[in-house]
């Protein structure tokens, strides 16, 4: 199969231009400009955007979590991130307390297996070091294409560790060549002001926020890093949410540290007041880290401008508000923390963060895929469109109006973050490995075209022996 993309504006991390893009087969083979070439397939892109499928790596797809399990299973999930040009992601897989690396990997695989719409890879969250061989087996994962290795600081009593496995996990990264990546916030102070709160009698949504102050998340975010630092492993972190995140991270990188930091698509628009809102409504706005004050918006998208932070995920971890986030009703403890957002990064960043003016075209290809596919041993595969690279590309249409609303996203959850928003900007065509995904407003393929991804080890490129410098 052939594909001859005619008069796009080509947009990578570093060019913008117009040319033909011709793709043979999975990959880019060729663009020039007035290319005339037979091929099975012509489309026409004049006037569009044509971006590298974006890359998002902060996503729980089908995950056990918070008494309930992810609303979005890998093909939910990943029809909702392609209709939002994505076309890579890399999620969690979660060990289980006494599993094996080896068997939480297995169960991961088992969840996709036959549902794959896009290609995605898997960072292994170590919950629990202490079966014997765990520390050899973790740092074998690397050789088998999992070169990330996650931990929560918090969450005390489920997913949390102890500084012990932090820091023997950063040990083992150091030298196999996996990137440490970390929950910043400290569950142990968290729990108490949770305990505190629910003895008063606070039991709404918004005491969520209020019992996980930012400091909170600076002091695990600096830990974090300067554990890395004594342990000579690279670090990324999470979802930073605030300055106090955002400060540590800056002095870390201005010294040269391997350090880089995420933020998601949410921090940018939605503040703590929305855990006021009336009836419970506020709990459709609790995920870890909270909604901070509307000054912490400014200092991202600075953040994102500048550097400092290096990319833009989704953490896609949709509970449903009715059945799902009512397990809280009662109890703010209780709501699963997670919201959704897998379709509409792509769309909110253009549109607020481009047409707006607050960063350019360039550094969002580079903040939505560019970087994350660096960071995470899928470049230049993924995370660009160059010749040679797999041939995931997205037809943007600049100008198509869209009102964004769970009465048309792709998710199964039944709320939307970003209700009733009029964006401009959405992808028009999108296609995975030449493979066209999405057209017409309609997906045209089936489950089971998605692939995963073994990845390259953190600073590797994933085709050839060149180093992926990080951004
Ligand atoms: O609230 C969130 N973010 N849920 C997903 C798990 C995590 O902390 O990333
Ligand atoms: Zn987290
Ligand atoms: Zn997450």
């Amino acid at each position: 199969m052939s594909v001859l993309i005619k008069g796009g504006r080509v947009v990578t991390a570093s060019d913008d231009y117009v040319a033909d893009v011709f793709v043979d087969g999975e990959r880019v083979s060729l663009i020039g400009e007035s290319l005339e070439l037979d091929a099975d397939r012509v489309i026409d892109a004049r006037g569009k955007y044509l971006l590298p499928g974006c890359v998002d790596p902060h996503t729980h797809l089908d995950m056990p979590f918070g008494g309930t399990t992810t609303i979005d299973d890998v093909e939910s999930g990943q029809t909702a991130a392609a209709f939002g040009g994505t076309t890579c992601h890399v999620d969690f897989c979660i060990q289980g307390k006494g599993q094996t690396f080896a068997d939480a990997l297995a169960i991961w695989h088992e969840k996709a297996a036959g549902k794959q719409l896009i290609d995605m890879g898997y960072h292994i969250a170590v919950t629990d070091l202490s079966g014997e061989g765990a520390l050899e087996e973790l740092a074998r994962l690397p050789d088998q294409g999992v070169t990330s290795y996650k931990l929560f600081m918090a969450y005390k009593g489920a997913l949390m560790v102890d500084d012990e496995t932090l820091f023997r996990t950063m040990e083992v990264a150091a030298k196999t060549g996996a990137l440490v990546m970390v929950h910043a916030e400290n569950g142990d102070a968290i729990d108490v002001l949770v305990k505190q709160a629910l003895a008063a009698g606070h039991t709404e949504p918004r005491w969520h926020a209020l019992t996980r102050p930012p400091e909170t998340e600076g002091e695990a975010t600096n830990r974090a890093i300067q554990l890395a630092r004594v342990a000579g492993s690279p670090l990324y972190v999470v979802h930073v949410s605030c300055k106090e995140s955002v400060e540590p991270i800056a002095a870390a990188r201005a010294k040269g540290w391997e350090v880089w930091g995420e933020t998601c698509t949410q921090y940018f628009f939605i503040d703590d007041t929305f855990l006021e809102r009336p009836n419970f409504e506020g709990a459709k706005y609790v995920y870890t880290p909270p909604p901070r004050d509307k000054a912490n918006q400014d200092v991202l998208w600075d953040a994102v401008r500048t550097g400092v932070l290096s990319a833009i995920s989704t953490d896609h971890c949709a509970f449903s508000w009715d059945g799902q986030k009512s397990l809280g009703r009662d109890d703010f403890s209780k709501i699963p923390n997670g919201g959704p957002g897998l379709e509409n990064r792509l769309q909110m960043i253009h549109h607020f963060g481009v047409r707006e003016g607050r960063i350019t075209l360039n550094r969002m290809v580079e903040l939505l895929a560019t970087s994350p596919a660096r960071l995470f041993g899928l470049y230049p595969r993924k995370g660009t469109l160059a010749v040679g690279s797999d041939a995931d590309i997205v037809v943007f249409d600049p100008e198509k109006r869209v009102t964004i609303s769970a009465a048309n996203h792709h998710s199964r959850i039944d709320y939307n973050l970003y209700e009733g928003t009029e964006v401009v900007g959405s992808p028009e065509v999108v296609l995975l490995r030449g493979h066209v995904l999405l057209e017409g407003g309609e997906l045209v393929a089936s489950p089971g075209i998605g692939q995963y991804v073994a990845r390259a080890k953190f600073g590797q490129e994933l085709t050839g022996t060149g180093r992926a410098v990080p951004a």
